[in-house]
């Protein structure tokens, strides 16, 4: 069964500095055929707000930090705070997410699943709500 979690990625301390990697699907539970980054997110301001039919994905607070909403069909939320570089938040398909309070010069990066593609979003959360996904697939948290 697929669910939300916090994947620890693999940390190699040193004195001069950590190191984090990822290599082939050793970490991520997909092929990862697209990354994409959100940056210089002003104070106070919300992303995402919208879940994706097929998408998987995994969000890396690559610096800074921010918190993931993952919202259920009943309207019920789930929140990662998402500040260690080493974290890798799992979203499996079908999951309404957003991200807010972002820190100052906070770095998100998502990993995909697939391409872009608009006609896999569900922008609409009644939409989200009503559709027979999440059950099909039992992706509560
Ligand atoms: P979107 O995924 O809607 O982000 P958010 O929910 O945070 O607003 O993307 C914002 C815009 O960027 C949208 O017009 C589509 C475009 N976009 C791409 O062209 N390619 C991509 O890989 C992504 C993620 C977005």
């Amino acid at each position: 069964m697929k669910r939300v979690k916090i994947i620890d990625l693999p940390k190699v301390e040193d004195s001069r500095g950590n190191l984090t990697f990822l290599q082939n699907n050793d970490q991520i539970p997909f092929e990862i055929k697209r990354v994409f980054w959100t940056y210089d997110i002003p104070g106070g301001q919300t992303r995402g707000g919208h879940a994706y039919q097929s998408q998987e994905e995994v969000i890396i607070a690559l610096s800074g930090s921010f918190d993931v909403i993952v919202t259920n069909q009943d309207g019920t939320e789930n929140k990662f705070c998402l500040n260690r570089s080493y974290y890798g938040l799992y979203i499996p398909a079908n999951n309404w997410r957003h991200m807010e309070n972002f820190a100052t010069n906070a770095l998100s990066v998502h990993l995909s699943s697939s391409v872009y593609d608009e006609t896999d979003y569900i922008r609409n959360f009644e939409d989200y709500k009503s559709n027979e996904y999440q059950k099909h697939n039992d992706l509560r948290l």
